[in-house]
């Protein structure tokens, strides 16, 4: 089976999640608070793995990552939304990967895409795209996006496999 890997997955990308399982994933997901978690990981239960690690330590994650690899398999493809207060995150993630793999890298709406990327070493052969998330306009009013449509955005960012995709309406 192949095998995802969703960092912040227990909160608004919960429904990427569900998305990559139903299209024949095993779903590893990252995040911290074992309860939340647990509601999303029983919808599921054969198909989603909780990975309880606190991305900012690097040896825990690394550790994490591997143990993960070594029950699933090679991960095949990654979702990451991580903090910036975790810059060595990806990087860690980045480095544990086999060829061919896709990362998918949520940005939040202020980056800059391509100061993203080349701040990042980027192993040959992995795949890497960006998912930005942008604002929705709504009578007139902007807004965020709702949890649904930042989901939704990345499961059309999976599939089109795009450098850069734009969830909503660009902000300037
Ligand atoms: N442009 C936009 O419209 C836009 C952009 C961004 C966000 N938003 C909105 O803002 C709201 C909040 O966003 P959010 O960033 O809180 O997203 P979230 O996806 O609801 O929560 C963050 C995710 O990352 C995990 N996480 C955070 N820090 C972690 C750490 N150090 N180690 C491991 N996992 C970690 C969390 O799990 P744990 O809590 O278990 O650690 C959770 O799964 C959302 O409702 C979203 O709709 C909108």
């Amino acid at each position: 089976m192949k095998h995802a890997l969703v960092i912040g997955g227990s909160g608004m990308l919960a429904g990427t999640v569900l998305w990559l399982a139903e299209v024949g994933y095993h779903v590893s997901i990252i995040g911290r608070d074992g309860e939340k978690m647990s509601r999303l990981t029983e919808r599921l239960p054969d198909r989603l793995s909780a990975v309880l690690v606190d991305y900012r330590d690097d040896l825990l994650l690394k550790e994490a990552l591997r143990r993960s690899i070594e029950i699933h398999g090679d991960f095949d493809l990654v979702v990451a939304w991580i903090y910036s207060d975790a810059a060595d995150a990806l990087p860690c993630v980045l480095s544990a990967l086999q060829r061919g793999t896709d990362v998918f890298h949520l940005l939040g709406s202020r980056a800059n895409p391509s100061g993203v990327r080349n701040g990042l070493t980027i192993p040959e052969d992995v795949r890497y795209h960006q998912v930005q998330l942008g604002y929705q306009v709504v009578k007139g009013q902007r807004r965020w996006l709702t949890h649904e449509e930042i989901a939704g955005g990345v499961v059309e960012a999976i599939q089109e496999k795009k450098p850069l995709c734009l969830v909503g309406f660009a902000t300037k």
